[in-house]
């Protein structure tokens, strides 16, 4: 088998060659951040799909993700090195069930998660994502109600954050979902003096023990800026990596074992070298879905 140093440097000329960029979202393999010229989190890498002048995006995250990159650039190849790679949250709402619910609220305004597919999409008003949730929520006109899909936990801290009072959809991310408010005592009590971290996907509970709550960049960064030395990590355990990277002298303690997607694992450097050689899985859009879409991340993307 080849080392990750070849596979790199084949990563890096195969990029050359197809002028691609490669996007990376922080819950990836180290490795496969390692080869990415930009990491970040959901809203970042929309923000970069949108404005790279590459020919082809390869994104290193979930479907919905690359799915984003298609409608925000539609002129460009977008490649997702393992096609599988889906997020069970994004699944637990379909375009069907959704038009169904918002034919229930009369006058409803439909906030969707960016964690969507791009056909949910079509059939919201406004995108959010964890970093800008609150501010998307808080520039909605007051007078209709709002249905909030899919992430119930996001929800509910968004409702607590904005005083905003919105219908719920019943979605969760199982990674972020199953930490409990034992594991979070469990690790106090083996780190007392950590700051606890806690990215808003976990349940409310969860939530209410942090100490900060945010985007996993948002985590990420006030882990480098705090005068704390020791923290308590409620999120998946890819940011690890950046954080280890960037400030070796400070402590970062998983909050427990299980804060993995296997999602955002199953994309290998070997798949990232095969997807660039053969230039395919390739993610596209329906025109028409497409067209609609758009108008919710642009609508977001303009608030941002
Ligand atoms: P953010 O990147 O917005 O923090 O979202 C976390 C996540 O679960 C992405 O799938
Ligand atoms: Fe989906 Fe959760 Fe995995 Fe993010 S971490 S891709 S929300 S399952």
């Amino acid at each position: 088998p080849e080392t990750v140093a070849a596979m790199s440097d084949t990563v890096a000329k195969l990029k050359k060659e197809r002028n691609a960029v490669i996007l990376a979202h922080v819950y990836q393999r180290p490795e496969v951040q390692d080869v990415a010229d930009f990491v970040g989190d959901s809203l970042q890498l929309a923000q970069q799909a949108a404005k790279t002048d590459a020919d082809v995006i390869v994104f290193c995250g979930v479907h919905f993700m690359a799915e984003s990159a298609a409608i925000l650039s539609p002129d460009k190849i977008v490649l997702l090195p393992e096609e599988n790679a889906g997020c069970p949250m994004a699944d637990m709402v379909t375009a069907d069930a959704l038009r169904k619910r918002k034919a229930e609220i009369p006058g409803v305004q439909v906030v969707a998660y960016v964690n969507t597919s791009a056909a949910v999409k079509a059939e919201c008003d406004i995108c959010c994502t964890s970093a800008n949730a609150l501010k998307v929520v808080s520039a909605l006109p007051e007078d209709r109600p709002i249905l909030f899909v899919p992430d119930r936990n996001l929800g509910d801290w968004i409702t607590k954050q904005t005083g905003r009072e919105m219908h719920l959809w019943e979605g969760y991310c199982n990674t972020h979902d199953r930490l409990s408010v034992d594991d979070i005592e469990r690790a106090k009590a083996a780190h007392p003096d950590a700051e606890v971290l806690v990215h808003p996907e976990c349940q409310p509970e969860v939530v209410a023990k942090a100490d900060f709550v945010a985007s996993t960049t948002g985590l990420i960064r006030y882990a480098l800026e705090s005068s704390r030395k020791s923290f308590i990590i409620a999120t998946e355990e890819g940011v690890l990596h950046p954080l280890r990277k960037q400030a070796p002298e400070k402590d970062f303690h998983l909050a427990a074992r299980t804060l993995i997607c296997p999602n955002m694992k199953s994309t290998s450097l070997e798949k990232v070298v095969w997807s660039l050689q053969e230039m395919r899985p390739r993610i596209t859009v329906d025109p028409v879905i497409r067209e609609k879409a758009l108008q919710s991340l642009e609508r977001m993307l303009a608030i941002v």
